[in-house]
């Protein structure tokens, strides 16, 4: 077998356009068609069993290994054993952390904390890279406004610019610096675009977006993260009004390489270009891996559709030769940004575990959002208390606290809730009584009851520790009912009839449905999947070690049949509120049928959540005043400032997420009631008052308009801040004129 030539160093833009250029003009055809070939990588005899497609330069990536000695000897066997030496990538699914597990992403949002967002996924990046991994599958940036839907737990919740904001944060951390330092993984913004629309929550399940939503709502996330210099992308398997995500061209040419003029590679999601024949969109095979590959589809995840047809597409003409070296160029830049042609390899070392813990367990005290605490219930003291029951099937599982899509991850580093406790009370005269309950969320079984009740009769408070399964919420794992699961209700009920204080720790993968137990409990701490250091962080917590800061990144629905509600929704011709709607309950006999408030609502849930967007509690409280604007009006060329005064009305210090919110009253196109625009964590003494500024220019005001082109609008635009999506601080500015078009 030739050596691998070796290719010319060349390094920045141009350099590396040049290499291309160069490597493209010794490619054969069938080599061209390798490089867009991902094949899994998982089998213990990979190394024999990929090892001819290898030398004979017919695969350009490996997913699922994750072994450092059996990555290294595939990128041997690539390196210098093919004709052309062309190092692979490897990927894998690091989602929330690898071996060490962060909060699942839905909870990293409920940290509104970038920061945090980032270091979380450079240390999963490091830990990866460690294992030989130089390719993400994350971040998962899909809007989503439907629990139902079991991956809104990978997402970052409903709203487009905090998940924007955060998606990029992902992209950062995995990326690092430069992304061809060791330690440093290619992100893929996923998944392209649209799937968090998935009808009725089913996952897969056809997404009916008209391309003005598409535009405005689930599309800024993914032009966040390209700009943040997103290497990759991955397409959604759904379709989007009939046309495929990986067949579709508004998104994959006129979108991404037309208006946002992406360099980066797409590749496909899991056998999603052979299911563009189970869509019913291709009779063939053949048929499919050509529209994907006009589409703009740059690599074929595992289906082997392009390398069982592109080369016959070139041969008979229906595929260009350039259309195939634009897609080869798109993979082999990704590799030489990699650094895999300068000698990377595995990076030697993971991140110190100690500093992974910290930063996991941080993590996790941010996310955790107090959504109830009745009479102060917390923080429990443990001077005043002797007996403390810890109940329910979530209060000492390693793995369910990890959450979903967390294949590395290592349930030896996990701290459940007791183990904390339990700790916690070491030193203390407080005593532990656990009683699991129910083997399972899901369990029907309530012959454990009896012992929880009394264990609960013997204390002075209750915890217990309710949710879901990580088995209930990621991909393909979707529920029709969100309530608590099993008989987690009736649980509950039996330990709130002893009339001691019932204190609930939920754990789970989405917004649950929780009015039927809400009124059960004194206090409730909703923890996601909180991952490795969740129990240390959700104990800190309890206790007031820390205090609560997590911030909704998503709407509660109070039942199922109001999905989906969302606080950016649009106004309607008929607008609810409290005035126009009346209850199932209230309505008197022989009421006419115009007698209802003939507005948005619903008899039986009325029109706004359990829990809105932006909501959490803490042990403090926080008062806001002095909102001020630069100026009534901005040209566009001009910047907003807006500043108001936080203040920390209560004794303990305490963390609070400032939230800008702006209503564009009038548009070309109806316009949500309310934005989020800006945010900022604050940390404040007791009686601390803080000056808070955001600029607001041009670019927050803009928006995709009937025409489809993006701008801003004259008019007049309403501004609030506060502590969430119901904030009243209230200000007014106008816009003067119509910006130009915008990119
Ligand atoms: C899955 C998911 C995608 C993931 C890929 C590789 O089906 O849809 O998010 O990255 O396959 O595991």
């Amino acid at each position: 077998m030739a050596k691998a030539q070796t290719i010319e160093a060349g390094h920045g833009k141009d350099g590396v356009e040049a290499r291309i250029r160069d490597l493209l003009s010794r490619m054969s055809i069938e080599e061209k068609v390798g490089q867009l070939n991902q094949v899994e990588g998982s089998a213990h005899d990979v190394v024999h069993a990929l090892g001819a497609d290898l030398r004979a330069g017919q695969i350009g990536s490996v997913i699922n290994q994750v072994d450092p000695a059996t990555v290294n000897e595939l990128q041997r066997i690539a390196r210098e054993e093919s004709r052309l030496g062309i190092p692979l990538l490897i990927g894998r699914d690091v989602i929330h952390g690898f071996k060490t597990v962060a909060p699942i992403p839905l909870g990293q949002a409920a940290t509104w904390n970038p920061d945090l967002v980032e270091a979380c996924a450079r240390m999963a990046g490091e830990e990866a890279a460690a294992a030989g991994v130089n390719w993400t599958f994350a971040p998962m940036i899909d809007i989503c406004r439907d629990p139902r839907w079991g991956r809104i737990a990978e997402s970052l919740g409903e709203d487009p610019v905090l998940t924007s904001i955060l998606g990029a944060a992902m992209v950062r951390g995995f990326q690092g610096e430069t992304l061809s330092d060791p330690t440093s993984l290619a992100a893929c913004a996923k998944h392209f675009a649209g799937y968090g629309a998935s009808e009725a929550g089913r996952d897969y399940n056809t997404t009916n977006l008209p391309e003005n939503e598409l535009r405005n709502v689930h599309l800024p996330p993914f032009r966040a993260a390209a700009e943040a210099g997103a290497a990759s992308l991955m397409t959604s398997f759904s379709d989007i009004d009939g046309i495929p995500a990986t067949a579709n061209t508004l998104l994959l040419r006129d979108v991404l390489r037309g208006e946002w003029d992406y360099d980066g590679m797409v590749v496909s999601d899991w056998d999603a270009i052979k299911q563009l024949c189970t869509h019913g969109l291709t009779e063939t095979e053949y048929e499919a891996a050509y529209q994907a590959a006009m589409a703009g589809v740059d690599m074929d995840m595992v289906a082997s559709a392009y390398r069982n047809h592109l080369a016959d597409l070139i041969a008979c003409g229906r595929i260009e030769l350039a259309v195939l070296d634009r897609m080869v160029a798109n993979v082999l830049r990704m590799k030489f940004r990699l650094g895999l042609f300068d000698g990377r390899t595995t990076a030697d070392a993971e991140p110190s575990r100690m500093a992974s813990r910290s930063l996991a367990k941080q993590a996790a005290l941010q996310s955790c959002v107090l959504l109830k605490n009745d009479h102060q219930t917390l923080p429990l003291d443990p001077t005043t208390l002797t007996r403390l029951a810890v109940i329910g099937p979530l209060a000492d599982d390693p793995v369910e606290q990890l959450g979903t899509w967390i294949f590395d991850g290592d349930p030896e580093r996990s701290v459940t809730p007791l183990a904390a406790l339990e700790s916690l009370a070491a030193d203390t005269a407080l005593s532990l009584h656990h009683v699991r309950a129910l083997a399972t969320t899901r369990s029907h079984d309530q012959s454990g009851f009896d012992e929880a009740e009394a264990a609960a009769r013997d204390a002075d408070a209750v915890l217990v520790f309710l949710g879901e399964e990580a088995i209930l919420s990621g991909e393909a794992h979707c529920r029709a009912d969100i309530d608590l699961p099993g008989a987690q209700v009736e649980l509950v009920k039996r330990l709130k009839a002893t009339g001691k204080p019932v204190i609930a720790v939920i754990q789970a993968g989405r917004p649950l449905t929780l009015a039927s137990v809400l009124d059960h409990l004194d206090a409730l701490l909703f923890a996601w999947h909180p991952g490795s250091l969740g129990g240390a962080a959700i104990a800190d917590l309890l206790f007031g070690r820390a205090c609560p800061s997590g911030k909704l990144p998503v709407s509660f629905p109070k039942m199922v049949g109001q999905i989906p509600v969302y606080y950016g929704h649009k106004n309607t011709g008929r607008p609810p509120s409290p005035d126009t709607i009346i209850h199932i309950d209230d309505i008197q006999a022989g009421a006419a049928q115009t007698s209802l408030g003939m507005t948005a609502f619903h008899l039986d849930a009325g029109y706004e959540p359990l829990f809105r967007f932006g909501f959490g509690l803490s042990y403090t409280s926080f008062a806001y005043s002095g909102l001020i604007l630069g100026s009534e009006a901005i040209a566009p060329d001009e910047t907003l400032t807006v500043q108001v005064d936080v203040t920390n009305t209560g004794e303990v210090a305490g963390e609070e997420v400032v939230q800008l919110y702006l209503r564009d009253r009038f548009g070309s196109v109806t316009r949500p009631v309310r934005e989020l625009k800006a945010f900022a964590r604050v940390a404040l003494e007791p009686g601390e008052t803080r000056q808070v500024r955001f600029e607001l220019t041009v670019e927050d005001l803009a928006f995709y308009k009937r025409n489809q082109t993006r701008g801003a609008e004259t008019g007049a635009f309403d501004v609030w801040v506060g502590g969430d999506s119901a904030a009243d601080l209230h200000a007014e500015f106008a816009l003067t004129e119509d910006s130009v078009a915008l990119p």
